[in-house]
């Protein structure tokens, strides 16, 4: 199956972006540390949240071609817990947060979403996205609604704008591994969802 890249919008509707041609060819394995300056590049030369995932996915998608000892770098997933995250790169005041997340099979996340971009490639496994979207900015206590779902495969990335809100599920048998980029977090504007009680809290 084509590796797809996926785009998730403030109001969770997708689509899927057509494959990038990386600019230059590259003579070299591309490598954490470069990725990371070409991330820190591209987050220099524009706000647009939007801008940076169309520039920074394809980037995350040479990065795993290159870094096969990235679905190394993982924790096994506390039983009871489900799921485990591991820092790849940690630098004071250095704005990302760049990290691999395992989930067992048969895990779901709650519904949150992230107040700031991020790109997610999954490593292995298979991952079931589920998108909602606010009913209406009147709501009080909020309320939102489904809006729709993908089926992530390995290879596949996706893409987040910060006010996009989903939960995860960890398909078939054996645990999903991901590589997720994100940037600075809004802590004021990330909300864990409760579907059914119509509520929003803060992360
Ligand atoms: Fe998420």
């Amino acid at each position: 199956m084509l590796e797809q890249d996926w785009f998730v919008a403030d109001d969770g509707q997708t689509q899927v972006w057509p494959h990038q041609a990386l600019s230059k060819k590259r003579m070299q394995i591309y490598r954490l540390y470069r990725f990371l300056t070409e991330v820190e590049d591209i987050l220099a030369a524009t706000d647009n949240d939007q801008d940076r995932l169309e520039a920074i996915h394809p980037l995350v998608r040479q990065l795993l071609t290159d870094s096969a000892w990235l679905q190394y770098e993982i924790q096994p997933p506390d039983p009871k817990r489900g799921w485990s995250v591991t820092t790849l790169y940690d630098e004071p005041n250095f704005p990302l947060t760049v990290q691999t997340v395992v989930w067992l099979p048969g895990q779901t996340s709650p519904i949150h979403n992230h107040a700031t971009w991020g790109v997610v490639a999954l490593v292995s496994g298979q991952e079931k996205n589920t998108f909602w979207q606010r009913r209406s900015t009147d709501d009080s206590p909020q309320k939102i609604v489904s809006a729709g779902d993908v089926l992530l495969h390995p290879g596949d990335t996706i893409s987040f704008m910060p006010d996009a809100i989903h939960c995860v599920e960890a398909m078939g048998n054996e645990p999903t591994v991901t590589f997720n980029i994100y940037g600075l977090t809004d802590y004021q504007a990330r909300y864990k969802f409760d579907a059914d009680a119509h509520t929003a809290t803060l992360f």
